[in-house]
């Protein structure tokens, strides 16, 4: 395909529907930026939100993506033609609408694309990006936790729970913890507890039994830390009663803090905290009518300094991708897996496509 001729996407034509269009333009090719040719597609439950309400109309949706770099802007160090890469787009951009990763050909910012292992698929590596940013955020912005490193001592301080730890944010906050050495538990259905242990998970506990909160307190050891990652209201209410006495650090990966939470675990020593992991981009946004947000320097910065960090544990495979499901259908079958989504999500899988 050439810089003159238009691509095919899938686009939000208004609130609540996307469709595929053939004649959307080709992407600019900015300083900061790749034009690349995706190979396979992970489905999140952001793209659901962005074509319900979160987009406005126009934009490109989609972030998760893996493929091949085909040209590279002016500033771009670290990729070249015919490299095989992974990242995350911001799909579902009111203020730049091209951005998003479910077209045939894409852009994406250089800080969010990672060199994909040959020891793993495209397949795979299309489920990391997503997992990998928010997951960064939330432990080495949010929660001030150190970065990964061989001089961790493992299984010492603190104590980190990971809420719904089978979820594709859960299982890469548990590998990612567990390197930042934290002693880490986990909560998810009892079919997905081999999932959490195999990536980490110290214990596991079924948040389907009514004695589950005992059963952690049972153990002994304040959790200190909560990383939350169905962030409902449900799940607000029994982190508030996990958290340690003393107080701690709930994070909350839905967006707002769920109310009940600050409700019941008022004082000071009790931080509750959420975050977007699209002000990783450094670029500033908006959901239209909704909220804008600027430009975030510091997101940004930390952004680049993980995207090598990330990379290096992805290479050295000590972080692992969650299970995928892999579909054929390209992008019909991305639209139609998010219609899927809508109602039933997955569990202990991402649903990955193959561009054909
Ligand atoms: N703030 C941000 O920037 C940001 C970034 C990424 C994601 N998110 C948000 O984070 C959330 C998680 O995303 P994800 O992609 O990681 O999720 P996911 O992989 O789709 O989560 C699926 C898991 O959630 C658990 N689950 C589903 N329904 C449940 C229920 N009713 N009760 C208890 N557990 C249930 C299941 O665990 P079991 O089968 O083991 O029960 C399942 O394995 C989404 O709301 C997403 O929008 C926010």
């Amino acid at each position: 395909m050439t810089s003159t001729q238009a691509r095919t996407g899938i686009q939000v034509i208004a609130p609540g529907h996307a469709e595929i269009r053939s004649d959307i333009p080709y992407p600019r090719l900015r300083p900061d930026y790749v034009i690349a040719e995706p190979k396979a597609f992970a489905l999140n439950p952001t793209d659901n939100h962005h074509i319900n309400s979160l987009a406005g109309t126009g934009p490109i949706i989609g972030c998760d993506w893996s493929g091949i770099v085909r040209e590279v802007g002016d500033n771009v160090t670290r990729f070249k033609p015919g490299d095989a890469v992974f990242g995350v787009c911001h799909g579902g951009n009111a203020v730049e609408p091209e951005d998003g990763a479910f077209a045939d050909i894409i852009t994406a910012k250089e800080h969010a694309i990672m060199h994909k292992p040959e020891s793993l698929s495209y397949e795979e590596v299309a489920s990391l990006s997503v997992g990998l940013a928010t997951v960064a955020q939330v432990l080495y912005v949010v929660m001030n936790l150190p970065l990964p490193s061989p001089n961790i001592p493992a299984n010492s301080d603190p104590t980190l729970l990971v809420y719904g730890g089978s979820s594709a944010t859960g299982t890469i906050a548990i590998q990612a913890a567990k390197l930042s050495g934290c002693r880490v538990f986990a909560t998810c259905s009892a079919p997905n507890s081999g999932l959490v242990q195999s990536r980490g998970a110290e214990r596991w506990f079924d948040y389907n039994q009514p004695d589950f909160v005992q059963q952690i307190e049972a153990v002994g050891l304040p959790i200190t830390h909560i990383v939350d990652c169905l962030g409902n209201e449900e799940s607000a209410v029994l982190c508030s009663k996990i958290l340690a006495p003393a107080g701690g650090h709930y994070h909350s990966i839905k967006v707002p803090v769920p109310e009940p939470f600050k409700r019941l675990r008022p004082e000071e020593k009790a931080v509750a905290t959420t975050a977007l992991g699209y002000t990783m981009f450094g670029e500033r946004f908006e959901f239209p009518g909704v909220a804008a947000f600027p430009a975030d320097p510091v997101m940004e910065e930390f952004a680049k300094k993980w995207v090598l960090v990330g990379e290096k544990l992805v290479q050295t495979g000590q972080i692992q991708p969650h299970p995928v499901e892999i579909r054929g259908g390209g992008l019909v079958g991305v639209l139609e897996g998010l219609q899927e989504i809508r109602t039933q999500g997955p569990r202990g899988k991402k649903i990955v496509y193959l561009q054909e």
